[in-house]
């Protein structure tokens, strides 16, 4: 008693100095700093921050799954911990709100470090979280298409580290819309972080004839988004520690027949000869998007020479929206040289507001940040980038001793400063609501470099949807200069020039294309396509027929095929080929249209009708309409035959033979 009394008059201004409150305080925290356990402090940090990677067959180089795992490393995890070298976390706190935020709190770290310093006690095993699972299962169940390497790829004991892509046809008869994706790259130890690029022509695997199926060297691989405007809309990124992604419900991304899937994977040696053979599951949608997303860039690649020595080379770029947009994601990404990455807004107002900031960059962790919750931008708002590069010997992560001059591009060795975001316009909605953004993003492009090939194609795909045909030919006819006989660019401009009704050039156009690139299976169609249309059929029919050999499952060019045959008469070759895609594809509109249209010159009446009437459930169609009135008309079924008439009228309402019909139909039931 007599001992006690002196030791609190000491600790009562202790406490005081430090904050604590007097009474119950000191013991508390006592009491507290003993019962830090593995089982009931520890295991829920680790296994909400470490174990996606620390578990057997992840990505870390050992286990944290048991208390075991846990006490062996224990004084490393404080170490690493303190020094947030782990988890991998490269955003700055307070610069931007990402979901999945691996950044451990201050009381995480606190925590752990006491549990060590405690003598990394176990505590109440009961008490224990129970461990996360981590199967080599599909995450979401069996996919509804899983997508194979053709075969698997060696990756070498040692030397640097490699850059692949794999193409991955997907082989549909339909579009399908994807609400979910699960990436499994083989062995997490091996691949680094994967990418999927969505190549909407199959351009890489036409590039790329002889050797697709073995993997085609690249780190950064860019493919154009086809003829339709439909920017690439998500990021289909995989890293170690990945869940399967699951996308919003309104906003599933889309796969079409004909689409390759890229895949784009950062391999490191390991120390041992290693085989990895990469599968992608795919789970599709019930229903189609409504709400459509967009990436888009800031970069200043061609600025990127960095002399030898440089610690402080500097890459801007900026982008004023045309229209607001929420901000949902970021994708920060340079190459070995990158140090300091910062991502802001400026807003009209001129309030600024972070992306993202990257403090020490480290392209071995690199990731796509998704915001917690969507950002707003106005219109009006400035997007700014500004990568900082350090090329000197100080750079820890500088492939090159001593230092070397580095200049932007594609390999590993190269440098690259990208900012990719992804928005969603949000003062419209649908697809096109982004045409303003792409515009601004590829008008941005061209103001850096006015003979960009891309920036010229997309700003031509635009203008010849907005009907501007003379201003896109001329765009197409500027992209040429820089890509002569670029497949892409003839069949955009021969696009252009069919549309505006100069069908000679197009001809040429079309022509040149597949002359170019003989499997190009697009410009082919368009060549056949505006044969038919000049008349040329049996020229048509000969480009149709090769698509086909082709390509048997491309049902528009065996329509079209048929099409050729039956505008030469061949009524009953035409009628085969029609029957042979409605085999495959029964709901195929033009394929039952036509066909109905051959039965009803034969005047196989009840073909006929049920043909048109099947056609018209695929969709609405005044045609279609029309002629079923015609056939139940000629067969005196005239109630029958009226509401599609004026089904017909109402679709088509300028068309005059269609009013006369209707007319003489109504006249008729007046009798
Ligand atoms: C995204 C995957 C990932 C996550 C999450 C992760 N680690 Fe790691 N960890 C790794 C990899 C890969 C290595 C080995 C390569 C390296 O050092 O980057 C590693 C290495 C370590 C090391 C050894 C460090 C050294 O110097 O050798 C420790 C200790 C460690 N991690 C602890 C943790 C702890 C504790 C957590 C959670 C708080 C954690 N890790 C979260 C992937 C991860």
């Amino acid at each position: 008693m007599k001992a006690a009394f002196p030791v609190t008059a000491i600790a009562l201004p202790l406490a005081a100095v430090l904050g604590l409150s007097v009474a119950p305080g000191p013991k508390k925290v006592h009491a507290a700093q003993a019962a830090v356990t593995w089982s009931h402090n520890v295991a829920p940090i680790v296994y909400k921050n470490c174990t996606a990677c620390h578990h057997v067959g992840g990505s870390g180089p050992f286990s944290l799954l048991t208390y075991r795992d846990a006490q062996r490393w224990g004084t490393m995890m404080q170490q690493v911990t303190t020094s947030r070298y782990m988890p991998p976390w490269l955003p700055e706190p307070g610069h931007g709100d990402f979901q999945d935020n691996r950044r451990l709190s201050a009381a995480d770290i606190a925590t752990i470090k006491a549990w060590v310093a405690a003598g990394m006690p176990q505590g109440d095993a009961a008490d224990a979280p129970k461990a996360p699972v981590y199967t080599s299962e599909w995450q979401l169940g069996p996919p509804d298409l899983i997508l194979s390497v053709a075969s698997p790829t060696q990756v070498p004991a040692s030397g640097p580290d490699v850059f692949e892509n794999f193409v991955l046809p997907a082989n549909l008869s339909s579009t399908k819309w994807i609400r979910a994706m699960e990436i499994k790259p083989g062995s997490p130890q091996v691949v680094h972080h994967a990418n999927v690029i969505l190549d909407r022509t199959a351009a890489l695997r036409r590039a790329h004839p002889a050797d697709w199926q073995r993997g085609i060297p690249g780190m950064d691989i860019t493919v154009d988004s086809g003829q339709n405007f439909d920017p690439d809309s998500h990021f289909l990124f995989w890293k170690p520690d990945s869940t399967a992604l699951v996308e919003p419900d309104t906003m599933p991304w889309r796969l079409d027949p004909g689409n390759d899937l890229i895949l784009n994977m950062h391999l490191k040696p390991t120390g041992r000869v290693e085989q990895i053979q990469a599968r992608i599951g795919l789970y599709f949608a019930s229903k189609p998007a409504t709400q459509f997303p967009m990436l888009l860039q800031l970069e200043h690649d061609s600025t990127l020479d960095i002399p030898a020595g440089d610690a402080h080379f500097v890459v801007e770029d900026s982008l004023t929206l045309p229209e607001a947009v929420d901000v949902l994601a970021v994708y920060p990404h340079a190459h070995y040289l990158g140090r300091r990455m910062e991502g802001f807004a400026k807003l009209p107002g001129g309030e600024t507001k972070w992306l993202v900031l990257v403090p020490d960059w480290d392209i071995e962790r690199q990731a796509i940040y998704r915001l917690s919750k969507p950002l707003p931008l106005p219109k009006g708002t400035v997007l700014h980038m500004r990568y900082t590069y350090d090329n000197s010997a100080g750079n820890p992560r500088n492939p090159h001793t001593p230092a070397v001059r580095v200049r932007g591009g594609n390999n590993s060795t190269d440098e690259m400063g990208h900012l990719w975001l992804q928005v969603l316009p949000t003062e419209n909605a649908g697809k096109d609501a982004r045409m303003p953004l792409e515009k601004a993003w590829m008008s941005n492009r061209l103001r850096k470099d006015p003979s960009d090939p891309t920036a010229l194609f997309n700003l031509a795909s635009m203008d010849t949807e907005a009907g501007e045909y003379t201003e896109a030919g001329k765009l197409y006819t500027q992209a040429l200069a820089t890509k002569p006989n670029d497949p892409r660019v003839l069949t955009g401009l021969g696009t252009a020039q069919s549309l505006s009704g100069d069908t000679a050039a197009a001809q040429a156009s079309f022509q040149a294309a597949v002359t170019a690139d003989p499997n190009y299976a697009d410009a082919r169609f368009d060549l056949a396509k505006i044969n038919l249309q000049r008349n040329n059929l049996a020229a048509a029919e000969a480009q149709f027929q090769t698509i086909v050999q082709l390509n048997p499952n491309d049902f528009a060019a065996q329509d079209g095929l048929g099409s050729a045959q039956l505008a030469q008469g061949k009524s009953d070759v035409a009628a085969a080929t029609f029957d042979a895609v409605l085999k495959a594809d029964p709901a195929n509109f033009d394929a039952l249209y036509n066909r109905g249209q051959i039965a009803a010159a034969a005047s196989d009446l009840a073909t006929a009708e049920a043909d048109m009437v099947r056609a018209l459930a695929v969709h609405p169609d005044a045609d279609a309409e029309r002629t079923l009135a015609i056939i139940l008309a000629s067969q005196n079924r005239f109630a029958a035959a009226l509401p599609h008439m004026q089904a017909a009228a109402r679709l088509a309402p300028a068309d005059e033979e269609t009013k006369r019909l209707l007319g003489r139909l109504q006249a008729e039931l007046q009798r």
